[in-house]
């Protein structure tokens, strides 16, 4: 079986294309290489022991994605590429609208163009904005996203919605992610965001290795435990695996529209991820408190029940792996 994977020298693509290899699946990476780098694909190469074909180009040139589509015989599209960083997306709308949202929609042309109607859509938690309830479950309601980012999501969850009420021969699973951290346990590939990290668990292993002096931590007087935000972090490569598990749904469904949580239903505060990467790694995170990140919410986990039921998802690693494995990627990168 034939995966294209968008974005597949990302993050979360590079760990998604190991365990794709290590299934038997034949794997076509497109990646512009705008926020990844060229070195990750001999990385999985070597962590697999397979090959796969690359297309280094823009989802923004249609004849380029449909030159791709002409050349295989594509079965199935996971989308990861798409800009990320929810700061930057409030300074620069335009540019997360048209990546993320354009980019899709050229995507979803060729799709059906090329009689290729199965996809696996990368979401966020960020489409639920600021839970009224938590754990949230896919029943929540969306809506009121706080960034652009998180709004480029909604909007192609929106499309999505509408692509399939136009064509039930679609097949599409959305997978909302929560907060995806860590990195393979080989060290070979992880997190490695351009410049100063935006996220929490990337900018605390700079702050572990010395390459950034110290941690803030925004705000420490939300009503939480301690005060500080709370959120469901997730292995980036149980969250991988969840990937192989809705490609498997879709072969087997053949159509539909399926949305699922991609979380470990615990929220773990941002104390608790600083006393645990100290405590795990036996190293010392100098951090100070500062004032609240515009956009941040209090809490947010999940209620992962329908992705255990519906596609037999079941995440298996702890916040302690999560943590060592950033920090064995972190001394080795
Ligand atoms: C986590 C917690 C911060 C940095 C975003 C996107 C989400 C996903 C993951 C793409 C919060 C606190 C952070 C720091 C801090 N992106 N924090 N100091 O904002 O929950 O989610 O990234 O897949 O879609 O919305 O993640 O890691 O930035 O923040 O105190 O230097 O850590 O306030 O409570 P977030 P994060």
């Amino acid at each position: 079986m034939k995966i294209l994977v968008t974005g597949g020298a990302g993050y979360i693509g590079s760990h998604t294309c190991v365990e794709l290899l290590n299934k038997n699946y034949q794997v076509i990476i497109l990646d512009n290489f705008s926020n990844s780098k060229k070195e990750v694909l001999d990385k999985i190469r070597f962590l697999t022991g397979k090959d796969m074909k690359l297309y280094e180009g823009n989802m923004l040139d249609k004849k380029f994605l449909m030159n791709i589509f002409q050349e295989n015989e594509i079965d199935c599209v996971i989308d990861f590429a798409a800009y990320k960083a929810v700061g930057e997306s409030v300074k620069k709308p335009v540019e997360y609208y048209t990546n993320n949202v354009s980019s899709v929609l050229n995507l979803l042309d060729v799709m059906q163009k090329s009689n290729c109607k199965s996809l696996v859509f990368s979401s966020s938690a960020t489409v639920y904005g600021d839970p009224k309830t938590v754990p949230i479950t896919e029943e929540a309601e969306i809506g009121g996203t706080t960034n652009p980012y998180g709004t480029s999501k909604l909007f192609v969850e929106q499309i999505l919605k509408d692509l399939y009420q136009s064509d039930n021969e679609w097949n599409i699973c959305i997978l909302r992610y929560f907060n995806p951290v860590g990195a393979h346990p080989s060290g070979l590939i992880g997190e490695d965001p351009k410049g100063i990290p935006a996220n929490l668990v990337p900018y605390i292993s700079k702050v572990a290795s010395g390459k950034l002096e110290s941690l803030s931590i925004f705000g420490n007087d939300y009503d939480t435990k301690d005060g500080t935000g709370i959120r469901d972090y997730i292995h980036v490569v149980d969250l991988a695996l969840g990937h192989i598990k809705a490609v498997e749904k879709l072969c087997k469904v053949k159509k539909g529209l399926h949305i699922y949580n991609l979380g470990i239903g615990i929220g773990y505060s941002v104390l608790d991820l600083v006393k645990t990467f100290e405590s795990v790694n036996c190293v010392k995170i100098n951090y100070k408190i500062s004032p609240r990140r515009a956009g941040d919410i209090a809490i947010c986990y999940s209620d992962p029940t329908k992705a255990k039921k519906e596609l037999g998802f079941e995440p298996s690693k702890t916040l302690e792996d999560m943590l060592k494995d950033a920090w064995n990627y972190e001394k080795n990168s």
